[in-house]
């Protein structure tokens, strides 16, 4: 059965102090987690090692990399990479966010490169993809995500796809307040299952838990996680508030 997932992205956010400060508010709150659900929290990179010893004895908890480079390691002043992030007992990094792809130029064969690299390294990516507004208003977004989803995971075998994450987030919901309706997240959803299903078989397919992400908030996260095909969600700007991600994350399907 395929996990549930409620994933926080703090993204450039939060000093040490209000880092340890939010993980400790949130652990605080006695939130159960089933066998089927996890919450992984997306840090940045100086607070991976804090962060996972918080976890530790968290059933169901997980910590994140932001990013990993697309190379094994040598002369790249500055990046991580995945033998890095695994070294220090992480087990998930996001890859391919649409801000790494706009601001930093990832390409998609770079992001296939970081979802091998990662996989050797036995991190878990979650795997970002998603369509811009112009895209979205051309009504064009089906091709657009199946075209990223292929460019950058489809050289995969089945095998290493199962239990996969996807992160579905449309550019033009991003931290603006404007949410996909439930119905176009499942509409993608339904259609990127579909078209891993044709590559892949059903069973491969039915594995990959796809999170929904673009400002998902307290009050929106039970109607968008209870479509079938949604399986949790990325969150950005309300995963900062301990209260709130707490709603979220109790909002995951049983
Ligand atoms: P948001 O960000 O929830 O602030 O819209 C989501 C994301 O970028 O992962």
């Amino acid at each position: 059965m395929r996990k549930q997932i409620a994933a926080a992205n703090w993204k450039m956010n939060l000093t040490l102090n209000e880092a340890n400060e939010l993980l400790d508010n949130l652990l605080s709150k006695n939130i159960t987690i089933s066998d089927d659900q996890q919450v992984v929290m997306a840090v940045p990179f100086p607070y991976l090692l804090p962060a996972n010893k918080k976890i530790e004895n968290k059933k169901g908890f997980f910590i994140a990399a932001q990013n990993c480079y697309s190379k094994k390691s040598g002369a790249f002043t500055g990046e991580v990479s995945a033998p890095i992030i695994a070294s220090c007992g992480i087990e998930y990094v996001l890859i391919g966010h649409s801000e790494r792809r706009e601001y930093f130029a990832e390409s998609a064969e770079v992001l296939a490169a970081k979802v091998d690299i990662a996989l050797v390294n036995n991190l878990k990516p979650i795997f970002c993809c998603g369509e811009a507004l112009d895209i979205r208003e051309a009504e064009t977004q089906n091709e657009f995500v199946e075209k990223q989803l292929q460019e950058s995971l489809f050289h995969l075998s089945g095998e290493q796809l199962e239990n996969f994450v996807v992160a579905y987030e449309p550019i033009w919901a991003i931290g603006t307040g404007k949410t996909a309706s439930a119905e176009q997240a499942q509409e993608m959803h339904e259609h990127i299952r579909k078209v891993f299903a044709a590559k892949y078989g059903n069973d491969v397919a039915a594995s990959i838990s796809i999170l929904y992400g673009g400002s998902v908030k307290g009050n929106n996260a039970a109607e968008i996680f209870s479509k079938p095909d949604v399986d949790g969600g990325l969150v950005g700007g309300a995963s900062l508030n301990a209260d709130e991600f707490e709603i979220i994350i109790n909002s995951l399907k049983s």
